[in-house]
């Protein structure tokens, strides 16, 4: 069983609709559609946008599916001058920007685990990274994601943020999933299209951009589905 988590209907909308077999179940809140895509069994849901939602729903798939692996994917905001609206990023790891105890341990690193980056899956990453290379028309940047519970609408934010972690784009959920993944030992990845660049007019920009995701990030799961 594959599960792939998405957070809002324009990212899931295509997936749902192209699923065979599918019956559905709701659980602690959210509603978990099971089925054949691809001929996988896979499980997908729509989480909610941020990191409480994301990590409800990521725990309770664990529980009630127990997935082999965790997909996330959806849009992002890109950071940095050759990150462009329509490029796909890969996260070789996940961290949260906004977990801050920095009085007394470096900013991002997570309580308890004491580590900041959670490592994505190797073994998913490179199977996307080859089934993206069979879509030619896309730039592909792999590096951290940062996540928080924060839409980035500012070049000042957006240059803390990059100068502290380093990361190549940044969301609201894949961080909490990473974190949820890691203690449960499931291997997960995140992939997410670039629909804003996070700076002062990012609203503006992801607003356009959105209703376009939903196709891309079914082009993109079905080509990940065909290689694993
Ligand atoms: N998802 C897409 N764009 C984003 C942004 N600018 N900040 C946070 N999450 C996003």
């Amino acid at each position: 069983m594959i599960g792939i988590i998405c957070a809002m209907d324009e990212e899931i909308g295509e997936i749902i609709k192209s699923m065979q077999n599918s019956n559905s179940n709701f659980f602690y809140g959210f509603n978990f559609i099971e089925g054949i895509l691809c001929g996988q069994k896979c499980v997908v849901v729509l989480c909610g946008v941020g990191k409480v939602h994301a990590a409800m729903c990521t725990q309770t798939m664990i529980i009630k599916y127990n997935p082999k692996f965790i997909i996330n994917i959806g849009v992002a905001g890109g950071i940095g001058e050759n990150i462009n609206i329509g490029d796909i990023v890969i996260a070789d790891s996940v961290l949260q920007h906004d977990f801050d105890v920095s009085p007394f341990r470096p900013k991002g690193e997570i309580s308890g685990l004491d580590i900041t980056n959670i490592p994505c899956s190797s073994y998913l990453n490179n199977k996307i990274y080859n089934s993206i290379k069979e879509l030619s028309d896309y730039s592909v940047h792999i590096g951290p994601i940062m996540t928080g519970d924060q839409f980035i609408n500012s070049s000042d934010t957006l240059e803390m943020l990059n100068c502290q972690f380093h990361g190549i784009a940044c969301e609201m959920e894949g961080g909490s999933i990473g974190q949820v993944c890691y203690v449960n030992k499931i291997e997960f990845a995140v992939i997410r299209i670039i629909s804003d660049k996070a700076n002062d007019t990012s609203h503006v920009d992801f607003s356009q951009f959105v209703k376009y995701s939903s196709k891309l990030c079914f082009k993109l799961i079905i080509e990940l589905l065909k290689q694993i």
